[in-house]
């Protein structure tokens, strides 16, 4: 989908990912230690804001500009203006107004491998030594006839995108999660990545 297509989607009151960070998300950055971080296509923002209630400072970079100005509302709502920003760019080639971060989050980004192995590069590119790159999909694992989207990542996917960038990969795994359909939620494999810079 391109970027009309996802405004489109966006273009309602309603806060379609939910204003619920998510779980993946939440377990595995909660106890990270850094100040800023990029929501790489972040969306409407459940990840950013608890991240910015959190402490972080937050760079939600979309390419979807009436998800990010749902964000900012919400921002303004919840208070935490002053730590979150909005990036209207594409993943595969953005540039970050916070320059390098501690922390990078990709969630849910099913886009082509090319594009997703360039955005994923892109990311690790900006994080701090010692920052953590992490990142959620649903897997490439799950079965045939799985109602979600039709680019998944597998291990090998994230290991070659991640290949050479000095990212270290502390955990990937499959986990049991959960996908909305029409008929109400159904069980999915949940593909997690925790990463962390140990070289230039
Ligand atoms: C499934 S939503 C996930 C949103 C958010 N990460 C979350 O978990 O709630 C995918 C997001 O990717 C964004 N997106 C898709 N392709 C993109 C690209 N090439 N560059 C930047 N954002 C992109 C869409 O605008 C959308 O907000």
């Amino acid at each position: 989908m391109g970027s009309q297509e996802w405004d489109k989607k966006y273009s309602t009151e309603e806060y379609i990912y939910t204003k619920t960070p998510n779980r993946f998300v939440v377990e595995y950055c909660q106890d990270l230690k850094g100040k800023t971080a990029i929501d790489l296509a972040g969306g409407e923002g459940r990840n950013s804001i608890w991240l910015a209630k959190s402490g972080w400072q937050v760079e939600n970079i979309d390419f979807s500009q009436v998800a990010l100005d749902k964000f900012l509302k919400w921002a303004e709502e919840e208070n935490v203006s002053n730590n979150a920003i909005a990036t209207c760019q594409d993943g595969t080639e953005f540039k970050p107004a916070l320059g390098t971060v501690d922390l990078g989050v990709i969630a849910y980004l099913h886009i082509p491998m090319g594009e997703l192995t360039k955005s994923i590069r892109n990311l690790a590119s900006v994080i701090n030594q010692e920052g953590h790159l992490f990142g959620v999909w649903h897997s490439g694992e799950n079965a045939a006839e799985f109602n979600g989207p039709k680019d998944k990542p597998n291990f090998a996917d994230i290991e070659t995108a991640l290949s050479g960038t000095g990212m270290e990969i502390l955990e990937l795994t499959n986990r049991e999660g959960q996908i909305q359909t029409r008929e109400g939620l159904k069980p999915s494999v949940t593909l997690v990545l925790l990463a962390r810079r140990v070289s230039a």
